[in-house]
This record gives C-alpha cells, sequence and structure tokens, in this order.
C-alpha cells in the first residue's frame, strides 16, 4: 500500500464513507435548512452551489485533513512562485502568470516573466488592431474577415471553445474557425466556405512538430498559393503561434510573423498564452484581455483565499471524494445553453491529459484512482439523448450543471425553460422518486393494480446522485475566463493531493510513435509481416480497398 492510502487521513475518510454511503441527499437536505446557503460560495462573479455532493461538515473536515497531509497549499504556492512543479519535464507552470494583471513578479530561474507576457499581449493587440482597422490586407488588398484557427489539441480546444462561448462578442464582419483533425474532410470542409484573398491562417503548435497541424498547414498553403496564384501570399495570410522559432521559418513563415510563448506554459493551459490569439482576433484584444481578468480573479482567490473559504480547493477534495471514496469513475460536464456545448471537450483535456496519470512523483505505481472520466455535452439535448443512464442506470455519476443566467439571444420565453430543466434536472438527481410515490401517482392516474405491480419498479428513481450548479450572470468574458480558471485550478488541487504530475503528457507519445511506423505501409507500400496478426490483418483490408 502506499504511503497515502495508509495514512490515518485516508483510512479515516474510508471510515467515513462506509458510512456515509448510506445518507440520502434528501435526508441531509431535510435535517438542514441551512445546507443550500452553507456548501455555496460566489467568487470572481460565479455562484456554485455544491449542497448537492453527498458531503456533511465531517467529510470536509477529513478531506481538508488529507489536504494538509499532502500538502496541497504547499504545492499551489511553489506554482506560482514560479517553481519546476512539473518535475519530469523540469518546467515551470505559470499560467497564471498569463493572466496576472496584477504585474506582480513572477521569476522562472531569477528572471521575472512578467516584461516577456506583457510584450507578447502588446504584439498581439498591435496586430488584432490593425486586422480589425483594415491596416493588415490581404494579399489583393481585401480586408481579412475570417481567420482560421490550424491546430489540435490545447492548441484548438481552448480557442474553440471560447470563441463559441463568446460568439455574441464578436466583433462585427470577423468569422473563426478551426481544423484539427487530419482527416482530410475537416481541412477540406473550412476551405470550401472560404475566400483565399479574406482569410488568414493562425498555425498554432506549441512544438510545431505535431503531424495533424503540420499536414494541415501544408494544405491550407497550396490552397492559398493555387488560388492567388503566388507564394508571396503566404506572408500576407499565414501567421504562426509556438514556441519553437526554427520550426515556424523551416515551414516558411517569417519568424516576424510569430507569436511567441514558453515552455512553462502547458498546451491544454495555453489558451491565456499567443494561442488565444484567433480569440483576439474574433472578439478583439479588449475582449481577450477581459478573458484574462475572469481567471486572474479566480487566480488571486485560489492564491490568498483561506483554506475553509478556497473554492477550488474545496471542489478539487470533492473531486477526490467522489472519485476515490465514493468510487466514481466519471465526472459529467452539463453546460445548458449552446455556447458552451464545446466546454466538455476541453475540460475532457484538460482533466484527462492533466490526472490521467498512475505513476506518482516518486516513480511509484499508484493504488488509487486518479483523475476521472470526464465527458458531457449540452443541456437541454442530452436530456433526451443519455440522462436516462444518470436516472436509472447503476453507476455513481457526480454531474456539474453550468449555465449563464440571462442570454445573449432573447427568443420568447426560451431562456426560462433551459433554466428550469437544469434546475429540475439536478433536483430530480438529487432527490429521485420511490415507489410509494410512484404507486400514489399512477393510482390517482386511475391505472389498473396489474399493471402498477409491472410498471411501477421500471418509474422508481433512486436519485442521491451528486451534483454541482455554476450560475453566473451572463456569458461574459469575465466569467468564461473565471470559470475555466476555476476548473484549471480543481484539476491542479486533485493532482496535487495524489502527487502525480498534472503538466506532463508522456502518454500521448507511444502512439504517436507507432503511427509514424506504420504510415509507410498505410497505402504505399504492402505490409511485410512487422506488425502484430491483427494489424497486419487491418492493413491488408485497407491495401484492398485503398483507391
Ligand atoms: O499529443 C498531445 C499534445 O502534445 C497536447 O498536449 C497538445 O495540446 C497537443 O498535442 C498539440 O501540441 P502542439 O501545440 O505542440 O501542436
Amino acid at each position: 500500500m502506499s504511503a497515502l492510502t495508509q495514512s490515518s487521513c485516508w483510512q479515516a475518510l474510508e471510515r467515513h464513507a462506509t458510512d456515509f454511503r448510506r445518507q440520502h441527499l434528501r435526508d441531509l437536505f431535510a435535517a438542514d435548512p441551512e445546507r443550500a446557503a452553507r456548501y455555496s460560495a460566489q467568487v470572481a462573479g460565479l455562484w456554485v452551489d455544491y449542497s448537492k455532493q453527498r458531503i456533511s461538515d465531517e467529510t470536509l473536515e477529513l478531506l481538508m485533513a488529507l489536504a494538509a497531509q499532502q500538502g496541497v497549499l504547499a504545492r499551489r504556492d511553489a506554482m506560482f512562485a514560479g517553481e519546476k512543479i512539473n518535475t519530469t519535464e523540469r518546467r515551470a507552470v505559470l499560467h497564471v502568470a498569463l493572466r496576472n494583471r496584477s504585474n506582480r513578479p513572477i521569476e522562472v530561474d531569477g528572471l521575472d516573466v512578467m516584461p516577456g507576457v506583457n510584450a507578447v499581449l502588446a504584439q498581439m493587440r498591435s496586430f488584432t488592431d490593425a486586422v480589425h482597422q483594415g491596416r493588415w490586407l490581404g494579399f489583393t488588398g481585401e480586408r481579412i474577415t475570417d481567420v482560421v484557427n490550424i491546430g489540435i489539441g490545447g492548441s484548438d480546444l481552448g480557442p474553440r471553445m471560447i470563441c463559441d462561448a463568446l460568439a455574441s462578442h464578436a466583433v462585427a464582419g470577423m468569422r473563426a474557425h478551426f481544423v484539427s483533425n487530419v482527416a482530410p474532410s475537416d481541412v477540406a470542409t473550412v476551405l470550401a466556405g472560404l475566400e483565399p484573398q479574406r482569410t488568414l491562417f493562425v498555425v498554432a503548435s506549441k512544438t510545431f512538430t505535431t503531424q495533424e497541424t503540420l499536414a494541415n498547414a501544408q494544405a491550407a498553403r497550396r490552397w492559398l498559393v493555387d488560388h492567388l496564384g503566388d507564394e508571396a501570399a503566404v506572408a500576407q495570410h499565414f501567421v504562426a503561434v509556438s514556441t519553437n522559432a526554427e520550426a515556424v521559418a523551416k515551414f516558411g513563415i517569417d519568424t516576424r510573423q510569430m507569436f511567441p510563448f514558453w515552455d512553462w506554459v502547458g498546451g491544454r493551459y495555453s489558451l491565456w498564452s499567443s494561442i488565444g490569439l484567433p480569440i483576439a482576433l474574433y472578439i478583439g484584444m479588449d475582449g481577450f484581455e477581459r478573458l484574462l481578468e475572469g481567471a486572474h480573479a479566480l487566480d488571486e482567490h485560489f492564491r490568498t483565499a483561506p483554506a475553509e473559504e478556497n473554492l477550488p480547493l474545496r471542489l478539487g477534495l470533492i473531486d477526490v471524494w467522489n472519485s476515490n471514496f465514493l468510487g466514481a469513475e466519471t465526472l459529467a460536464i452539463l453546460p445548458y445553453g449552446t455556447r458552451l456545448h464545446r466546454l466538455p471537450a476541453y475540460l475532457q483535456q484538460a482533466s484527462m491529459e492533466s490526472n490521467g496519470k498512475s505513476v506518482d512523483w516518486h516513480g511509484q505505481r499508484v493504488d488509487y484512482a486518479t483523475g476521472p472520466v470526464v465527458w458531457g455535452g449540452a443541456g437541454t439535448n442530452g436530456q433526451h439523448a443519455f440522462y436516462q443512464l444518470l436516472h436509472q442506470g447503476t453507476r455513481l455519476i457526480p454531474s456539474e450543471f453550468i449555465a449563464a443566467v440571462r442570454t445573449h439571444s432573447p427568443v420568447g420565453t426560451q431562456q426560462a425553460m433551459l433554466l428550469s430543466n437544469l434546475l429540475a434536472q439536478t433536483r430530480a438527481l438529487m432527490l429521485g422518486r420511490d415507489l410509494n410515490a410512484v404507486t400514489r401517482e399512477m393510482q390517482a392516474a386511475g391505472v389498473s393494480a396489474q399493471d402498477i405491480a409491472e410498471i411501477a419498479p421500471h418509474r422508481v428513481f433512486l436519485g442521491n446522485q451528486p451534483s454541482t450548479t455554476i450560475l453566473f450572470p451572463q456569458m461574459t468574458p469575465e466569467a468564461v475566463g473565471a470559470l475555466v480558471a476555476l476548473y484549471e485550478h480543481r484539476i491542479f488541487v486533485a493532482g496535487a493531493l495524489w502527487q502525480i504530475d498534472s503538466f506532463d503528457q508522456w502518454g500521448v507519445e507511444l502512439g504517436k510513435q507507432m503511427a509514424n511506423e506504420l504510415l509507410p505501409s498505410v497505402g504505399y507500400r504492402p505490409p511485410a509481416g512487422q506488425f502484430d496478426a491483427s494489424t497486419e490483418s487491418l492493413l491488408q483490408v485497407i491495401h484492398q480497398h485503398w483507391m
């Protein structure tokens, strides 16, 4: 057993969970009229109600003791101080510096990173203003109206999610598009809807070695040159965002048109860096800086609020409670409203690439569950698709309900319907409906005794499914910034408690290496008996149908 699972704090939580698993949320609410008030908080414009989590004061006390034992807050301080807490990559972890609007010095290896951060923000502002004011024009002298971000993973999901979320804040006439997948239809579909003379490509890759991004960028470049008939057009229509100037130059983008960032920005934490350039081009640099302000407000709370009031700490500990002590294996992200429909995919990478680890800081294999499977989809659509399993399946599935109260698109009574559905779902998941209630309802509806006996059990809801609800007044850049930062820090808290490196991603390497080994055998030459039997037989099928 590991030191963590052997520790008295962990064991106390296990004992507590054994007793507590029998408690039903509806009884906890009935016993404590103050429960909602006590287990809610307002931070950086977000109203967070975690009272429907299966917790008590004792749970929280025991979790806090565990966090103290594991040095979670010391780890937080190390992150904000620029220490190299990404130990396997020997890097600092400073996405918080990118949105450090106070400009407080933050040092890495004795050097303040803030002048560099501010210089890149100034570079982004000068470029986006030039595009919006028509001072940066396309090769044929036309204004840029369409921005295409070519990137994948952290160089795609963040800007894509934020551009969708803040579509109501778009600069008039600007459109944002995203190409990520190496599947040829992705780039082909986006290009098919564009006019080359008005299109700006942002090639976004931290490493500038990512196969998919480079292949898509080459395709876009060919398309542009074919249509505009001159290689020289590339200079007006391509910019790069990267930490790798050499590779950018090799690709053929002038490094004066490169927006840099730093190795202490993890890909999945990079939307706050120049990776956010498509956001700034879409909503304007003022909007982008408002996004940073929102995240900074949350950072300051996480950095300075006392442990008992610290919301990311509390929510991160509840995530640990659900995973390690109540046995939850997944976390459902359920934004209400289409604008945030990409949040589940964004948080999937943020959480699963960060905390999907099974070896601790000391290189020991862990004997406890780490990051949950994160999934989800927008409400109310999900209610008509997968919620059945949340309500009547056999698994414990903690879920997160997220909504802006006011809409930028008032249509009829839809927004009230949207919110009433959100509230109904959190209530139904919590309360459930027992056999007596079902029977009474069916009797009142005049259903026969035989039908009641046969059907009533299928209409029972056990309830007791935990959820957290996050509300904010409107989908503003500040609110979205704070929301994302809240999740980032929760992920940090859980990772620190589990003592895993939340900032590396070695698990993605094996597949990349194998894809490179397989590429020559797909389409180009027949398999040579060098792979396993299943792969060989699949290669045969591909060869049979190729072309
Ligand atoms: O393969 C995973 C990964 O490295 C992610 O961590 C990263 O966000 C993504 O690929 C894209 O990487 P890059 O920005 O270097 O192209």
